[in-house]
C-alpha cells in the first residue's frame, strides 16, 4: 500500500552522511547495548506527525516515541521555547531556583486543579522511584501495586512492576510489594493492612497492552487507600498530559467515575513534548513531602527541559488539542470496529488506544505498518498500540488507519 507523500522534502540534518538504514544499524549493533532489540528503522527527522529515515522514506507517526511527542515532531512552539531557554541559561544546580521551574510547578499544579508541591526529575522511573520513597516516609512499610503495571525499569519501579518476566532477572529487588487484581477493588482491599503506605495505579496500563480497568476502579482504590490511611499514588506518565483528551486520565469520566483526588501524581513522557522531564507531585496535605536533603536530581528542573514543558502545556491549550484527542480516538474506533471479527477490541480513552487482534500477530502487523511508512507498535503479542500525537491531521490519521487496516487483514488469519 502506497501512502500519499504528506510531505516531499524531508528536512535532512546531515547532508553528506551515509544514507542506508543497513549501515547504520550494523554501526547500532556494534556500539549500543543490547537492552533493545536492534531497531529496523533509523529516523533522521520530523515534522508534527511525520517523521523521515535517513533514506528519506516518509513515516506517519503513530506512536508518538511512545507516548511523548504530544506535539508531534519540531513543533514551533517548543523549537522556540528550548531555543530561548538555550540561549539564556542551560542548567543553574539545584542550589538555585529559576523563573522557568517556578512557572512549570505552578502550571502543572494549575493543571491538577490542586496546591500541592512539585518535585522535578528526568523520567518516569524517577518520578515513581521519588513517589517510593514518600510511601517509605509514611513510616509503613508495604505498598500495593498493581498485576500487569508498568512503573520503570529502575530498582524501586522495577519492584513495583507487576510483570514477573521484567523483575526475575534482578531479583532481589526491594521488598514490601504487593500485587492487587488490577481492575478488581477486592483484590485490593483484600491487600490493606495497616502496613500499606501507599497504592500505585495507572488509570489506564499502557505497557500492559493499553488495558482500561472499569470506570469504578479508582474511586474504589480511593475508598480503600482512604479507610486505611494509605497514600493513592496515580501513576500518569503513560496516560497524561492530554492524551485521552483529559490533561489527566484519572479525571476523564470515561476512565474514572466520581472525583478522585490522588495524593500523588507521578508524570514524564508527554510532559517535555520529546525534551526528558518528570515530575512526582504532593497534592494532599497530609501527604508526606522530602525534607532538604532527602531527595535529589542533577537535572531536575533543567530550565530547558522546564520551558519545553511550559510550551506543551501552552500549546495544548492554546490548540484545542483535548477535545481534539478525544474525538480522534473516537474515529479510531470507528474505524478499526470495521474490520471485526479480526479485531476483537479497541480498547482506550482519546488517543491512546490498543487494537486487540483475534490472533498473536501484532508483531507482524507492526512490521508490515513500518514497510507501508506508519510508525505503531505491538504493546503485547496480540495488541498494536497507538499514541500518535494530538497536532495529528486528520488526513494524516486515515491514511495511516488506511495502512492498519490493511496491515491487519492480512496478518490475522
Ligand atoms: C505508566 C508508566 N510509568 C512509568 C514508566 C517509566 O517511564 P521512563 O521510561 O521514562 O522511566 C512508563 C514507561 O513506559 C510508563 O508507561
Amino acid at each position: 500500500m502506497k501512502l500519499p507523500n504528506l510531505s516531499p522534502i524531508p528536512p535532512y540534518a546531515h547532508k553528506n552522511m551515509p544514507r542506508t538504514t543497513a549501515t547504520w544499524l550494523d554501526r547500532w549493533d556494534s556500539s549500543l547495548m543490547s537492552s533493545y532489540a536492534t531497531p529496523k528503522v533509523v529516523l533522521e527527522s520530523g515534522r508534527g506527525a511525520l517523521v523521515f529515515d535517513v533514506e528519506g522514506k516518509q513515516y506517519i507517526d503513530l506512536l508518538a516515541g511512545i507516548a511523548v511527542n504530544v506535539l508531534g515532531h519540531a513543533h514551533p512552539a517548543v523549537v522556540a521555547a528550548i531555543t530561548k531557554q538555550a540561549n539564556l541559561l542551560g542548567h543553574v544546580s539545584n542550589l538555585a531556583a529559576t523563573p522557568v521551574g517556578i512557572e512549570l510547578a505552578e502550571c502543572l499544579l494549575g493543571h491538577l486543579n490542586s496546591d500541592g508541591r512539585v518535585f522535578f526529575c528526568n523520567s518516569g522511573a524517577e518520578a515513581n522511584e521519588a513517589a517510593f520513597k514518600l510511601a517509605r516516609l509514611t513510616g509503613k512499610e508495604a505498598v500495593v501495586s498493581m498485576s500487569g503495571s508498568f512503573h520503570g525499569r529502575t530498582m524501586g519501579a522495577l519492584s513495583l512492576t507487576g510483570q514477573p518476566a521484567k523483575r526475575e532477572p534482578f531479583e532481589p529487588l526491594v521488598p514490601g510489594v504487593r500485587f492487587a487484581e488490577f481492575g478488581d477493588a477486592n483484590s485490593v482491599s483484600s491487600h490493606m493492612t495497616s502496613e500499606v503506605g501507599a497504592v500505585f495505579v495507572e488509570p489506564i496500563q499502557g505497557e500492559a497492552g493499553v488495558v482500561v480497568p472499569p470506570r469504578d476502579f479508582l474511586a474504589s482504590v480511593q475508598r480503600a487507600t482512604r479507610a486505611s490511611g494509605a497514600l493513592l499514588v496515580v501513576d500518569e506518565v503513560q496516560s497524561g498530559m492530554g492524551r485521552t483528551g483529559s490533561w489527566f486520565a484519572y479525571q476523564n469520566p470515561s476512565v474514572a467515575e466520581g472525583e478522585i483526588a490522588p495524593d500523588v501524581v507521578t508524570l514524564a513522557k508527554g510532559l517535555g513534548g520529546g525534551i526528558p522531564i518528570g515530575a512526582c507531585v504532593v497534592l494532599s496535605d497530609t501527604a508526606p513531602r522530602f525534607s532538604a536533603g532527602q531527595h535529589g536530581s542533577t537535572f531536575g528542573a533543567n530550565p530547558i527541559a522546564c520551558a519545553a514543558a511550559l510550551a506543551v502545556f501552552d500549546t495544548v491549550d492554546r490548540e484545542d488539542l483535548l477535545p481534539r484527542a478525544a474525538a480522534l480516538g473516537q474515529t479510531i474506533k470507528a474505524r478499526l470496529n470495521e474490520i471485526a471479527p479480526k479485531v476483537k477490541e479497541v480498547r482506550g480513552v482519546g488517543l491512546l488506544q490498543g487494537v486487540v487482534l483475534k490472533d498473536d500477530s501484532a508483531k507482524e502487523v507492526e512490521t508490515r505498518c513500518l514497510a507501508d511508512g506508519v510508525l505503531l507498535n505491538a504493546a503485547t503479542p496480540n495488541v498494536v498500540r497507538l499514541a500518535p500525537p494530538l497536532v495529528i491531521s486528520d488526513g494524516e490519521l486515515s491514511a495511516a488507519l488506511d495502512v492498519l487496516v490493511t496491515a491487519i487483514d492480512r496478518s490475522v488469519k
